[in-house]
């Protein structure tokens, strides 16, 4: 039977929404925090990915989160966008409901713990309480949008009896989507099918609605989970690039989107996914984050589709099918990726942005990524997509109060380094010159000399982005202030300059940060 639903109008029997929620579920995980600008790319590129709904933010959590879901509502189309807010929480759906309604089409996504474990401890109330709170958080929800979404936090591990009670309330209150997560990762895949049969089976109105899965990974089964629900009747999925999410993570996006998509046979499911998007969506989050995934992760690692062994690559010659079970394009790798020249011009130059999905820079933004690009395509033979994504990001980070102006370096062997920096701060150009153990060290200490902080360095990581001795050194720096952790990245054809883009990316975010409200252990 198909479902006429709010925002999508009639569903058909074998559509998937495809819910994303690596801005909220992603986001508040340790070290993977953004900043509006970069939740806004996010936001467009996973609209360009196809995906039906994205989860923006949980609005009340604190100012910043309310303006960058509100932002997304205002610049975003094409997904539904969605706001988080608890059942039973002051201001909470007020709130979400105020941040999504710029949106074409909005939605207030209300949950509330429903096990005998949480509702004893975290929220101390009774059944019946909650209970009453379910209807009521509905019923206010329903006051600003008609697509309504609850879900019943700790689901899984909820009693069946009172999962249907509370479900049959939600519906009867106007919710139009209901969501079961296994918050803890610790259903098996039967255990997620059981419950979602149950529910058709057992609530009255539950074929009018769209039934949803939430899985974490602390088990590593959360897209298997997902799977299984998904036979079981479950028409939304919620997911996350990369898999990103609290603790061990959430199902991720490509990984389900792919196995429906390769097996079609016994996954006869639909979606909006334009699969060719995967890899830059992944690519873009991991630069933006900081947090590149492993090699040999399916879909999206560096190793998904290299073919090492001799017995496969010569299967592979003769025909990629012998060990490939999807193209690498069908998720966009590129066999050459190489890209612009350093006779290249500005016009070249933005329409690779826009085919690589920059489409959105400011005219400054592409002026100073194109400088940046004339100025390395002269220090390296070959410019490949990755150096520019590298490059570009650079150029698009915000609120910037420190800039990189120039590092001259000298060490080696025989004396102490030394690094003279110049920095940009508050507008106002500064030098110096220092001294330390290695050409990183010293300007690490040039860079404190300047603009003096209490953070400390706890992960300094570098990597290339692409080969050769020429390539592009990409630094990670993770800073922690007042048990706050952020990451800074740079890249650039000399590692120690790359390094200290890093640092001054990372000190740029701390300061967002530190003008940002904590949310008070709203985390869901
Ligand atoms: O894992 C969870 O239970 C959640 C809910 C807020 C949907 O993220
Ligand atoms: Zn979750």
């Amino acid at each position: 039977m198909s479902i006429d639903h709010p925002s999508f109008g009639r569903i058909a029997d074998d559509r998937v929404i495809i819910f994303d929620t690596t801005l909220r579920d992603g986001e508040q995980s340790p070290g993977f925090s953004m900043n509006i600008p970069e939740k806004i790319r996010m936001a467009h590129a996973l609209a360009e990915l196809g995906v039906d709904v994205i989860e923006a933010g949980f609005p009340v959590a604190s100012p910043g989160d309310f303006d960058s879901v509100r932002q997304i509502a205002e610049h975003v189309r094409g997904p539904v966008i969605c706001g988080l807010a608890r059942t039973g929480g002051r201001d909470d759906i007020a709130r979400a409901g105020e941040a999504v309604r710029p949106a074409e089409r909005r939605r207030i996504h209300n949950f509330i713990s429903t096990s005998p474990l949480h509702m004893k401890y975290k929220l101390r109330m009774e059944p019946e309480t909650v209970l009453e709170l379910v209807t009521a958080g509905n019923l206010a929800s329903r006051q600003f949008t008609d697509d309504v979404e609850w879900s019943a936090e700790d689901g899984s591990r909820t009693e069946p009896e009172f999962l249907c009670r509370c479900v049959e309330a939600a519906i009867k209150a106007g919710a139009t989507t209901i969501n079961i997560p296994d918050t803890v990762g610790y259903a098996t895949p039967e255990d997620m099918a059981a419950i979602f049969t149950m529910l058709r089976e057992r609530v009255p109105g539950a074929d009018t609605v769209i039934l949803s899965a939430h899985n974490h990974n602390d088990l590593g089964l959360a897209v298997a989970n997902t799977i299984a629900s998904l036979k079981a009747g479950v028409r939304q999925i919620e997911c996350t690039i990369n898999g990103i999410g609290e603790r061990a993570g959430n199902a991720a996006l490509e990984e389900i989107v792919m196995a429906l998509r390769t097996r079609q046979d016994a996954l006869p499911y639909q979606n909006n996914i334009q699969t060719p998007h995967l890899l830059r969506v992944s690519r873009m989050l991991a630069t933006i984050t900081g947090f590149d995934v492993q090699p040999n992760k399916a879909i999206v690692g560096r190793n998904a589709f290299a073919h090492e062994s001799g017995i496969h690559q010569d299967g592979m010659l003769k025909n990629a099918a012998t060990y490939e079970i999807m193209t690498p394009e069908s998720v966009g790798w590129t066999k050459s990726s190489l890209v612009l020249g350093k006779h290249s011009g500005r016009a070249a130059f933005r329409d690779k942005l826009n085919a690589m999905g920059y489409g959105d820079l400011g005219d400054n933004q592409v002026q100073d990524a194109f400088i940046r690009f004339k100025d390395l395509a002269d220090r390296k033979k070959t410019v490949y997509d990755e150096d520019i994504v590298a490059l570009v990001d650079e150029e698009v980070r915000d609120h910037a109060r420190i800039r990189f102006v120039s590092l001259d370096v000298a060490g080696g062997s025989k004396r102490a380094s030394r690094a003279e920096l110049e920095l940009e701060i508050d507008g106002e150009v500064v030098v110096t010159a220092t001294t330390g153990n290695g050409p990183v060290d010293a300007a690490f200490n040039a860079v404190r000399t300047l603009f003096s902080h209490e953070a400390t360095l706890v992960l300094f990581s570098v990597g290339a982005v692409t080969e050769g001795t020429d390539a592009q050194a990409h630094t990670t720096v993770r800073l922690e202030e007042n048990g706050k952790m952020v990451d800074g990245q740079g890249s650039d054809t000399d590692t120690v300059v790359s390094a200290v883009r890093a640092y001054v990316h990372a000190l740029n975010k701390l300061l967002v940060k530190r003008t940002r409200q904590q949310p008070e252990a709203l985390s869901a």
